[in-house]
């Protein structure tokens, strides 16, 4: 069984995975890790990650990075988001995520593209959503416990860049499966909407 979980930035997609891979015993990928490695690639070895050969060149990271605390900063999504809209850097990347999709047993990825380009077959398709508002204080408040001293203003400038560029990009933009189920988790707790994203699921398999 496959699950794919898309949604914008700081929308609680990779929450929600994750308790979804617990709840159906899957493994879990969160993709957006992959395009943060290579981003904090391009930046230790000096090279432009607006120019599409350079983040080529970072695309073959050792998998020890995925586990660097470097990766989960502001900038390293920011700087994720700039390599993500070369076509060869998704390219690059691309068996890897397919490969994790069509394990035996299933796998939850979550990211922009899982269900329009990665696993455009999966089982069950999430779209989760919530205000930028929202999302900046969620992100905000997850930044600032990790010793960021980073402003919510800043924040909510920087998620509002995502999106444009996540969205408006010609190589997998994110959008919306036809067939995904939506999930706004604007006004839910963690809890609820995770009570959700499982009646979802559940929904879209019983429609198999
Ligand atoms: O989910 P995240 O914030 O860690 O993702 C960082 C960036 O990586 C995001 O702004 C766009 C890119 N990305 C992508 O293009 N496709 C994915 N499947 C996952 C992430």
């Amino acid at each position: 069984m496959i699950i794919a979980v898309d949604g914008p930035a700081a929308s609680g997609k990779g929450t929600i995975a994750r308790a979804l891979a617990k709840h159906y015993r899957l493994p879990h990928l969160d993709t957006g890790l992959l395009y943060r490695a290579v981003a904090e690639n391009v930046r230790r070895m000096e090279l432009d990650p607006t120019i599409e050969a350079d983040a080529v060149a970072a695309s073959n990271f050792p998998d020890d990075m995925l586990d660097d605390a470097a990766l989960r900063s502001d900038d390293a999504g920011q700087r994720a988001s700039i390599v993500s809209e070369h076509p060869l850097v998704r390219a690059a990347l691309l068996q890897r995520q397919r490969k994790f999709a069509n394990q035996p047993g299933g796998a939850v990825l979550d990211g922009r593209d899982i269900g329009t380009v990665i696993a455009p077959d999966a089982d069950a398709k999430l779209f989760v959503k919530a205000t930028p508002q929202i999302r900046a204080r969620r992100r905000h408040g997850e930044l600032r416990e990790r010793g960021s001293t980073i402003s919510l203003d800043k924040v909510l400038a920087d998620i509002r860049a995502r999106d444009l560029r996540d969205t408006g990009r010609n190589a997998a933009p994110l959008v919306m499966a036809a067939d995904a189920g939506i999930l706004d988790t604007s006004f839910l707790s963690i809890e609820a909407a995770v009570i959700r994203a499982i009646e979802l699921v559940e929904r879209q398999l019983a429609l198999k």
